[in-house]
């Protein structure tokens, strides 16, 4: 499958994520694509302070991960704005993951992917899996691991 790597990354942590599915999933006989979305502006981004200089399609891909970061207990203002320019996408095999620093996944990353989900189901996406990855201490390997694990073996075909 041709599967599109489409994320946003601040301070490059999602970035690392994103880079390491790739090599998943060219593991197991994918065509792995990164697709970072880009901005004009300051970081971290504000909402309505950046532009978003380049707004990867979807529908170029057998099946799409998205990734973004948590900020301010929220999902990051790219992602958003990036999220209000989705085509439709008819059925398009998804998966999401979400960064964040605080070990809790109440602060931020449970709602993160949340909001990625329902703007995907509502262009009419499938996601069909969701990992939220910690970047702080002693859990990031494992979470990192873990996220490769379940997002990295969802593709068949
Ligand atoms: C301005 C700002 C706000 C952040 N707010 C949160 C937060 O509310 N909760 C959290 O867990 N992490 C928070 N983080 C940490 C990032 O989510 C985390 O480092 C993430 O992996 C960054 O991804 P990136 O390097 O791809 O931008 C924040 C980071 C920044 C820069």
């Amino acid at each position: 499958m041709k599967i599109g790597l489409i994320y946003y990354s601040g301070t490059g942590n999602t970035r690392i994520v994103a880079e390491s599915l790739k090599e998943k999933l060219e593991s197991k006989g994918h065509t792995a694509v990164i697709d970072e979305i880009t901005i004009e502006g300051s970081t971290p981004a504000q909402a309505g302070k950046f532009e978003l200089t380049h707004i990867p399609d979807p529908c170029s891909y057998d099946a799409v991960i998205f990734g973004a970061p948590v900020q301010a207990f929220n999902l990051n203002p790219v992602m958003k704005a990036y999220l209000e320019k989705l085509p439709a996408m008819d059925n398009l095999k998804a998966a999401v993951f979400i960064t964040k620093q605080l070990p809790l996944l109440w602060t931020g990353g449970t709602g993160s992917v949340a909001q990625v989900k329902s703007a995907l189901e509502a262009r009419g996406a499938k996601v069909i899996g969701t990992e939220i990855v910690v970047w702080s201490g002693k859990k990031r390997e494992q979470s990192i691991r873990q996220c490769l694990e379940s997002i990295g073996n969802l593709f068949n075909g």
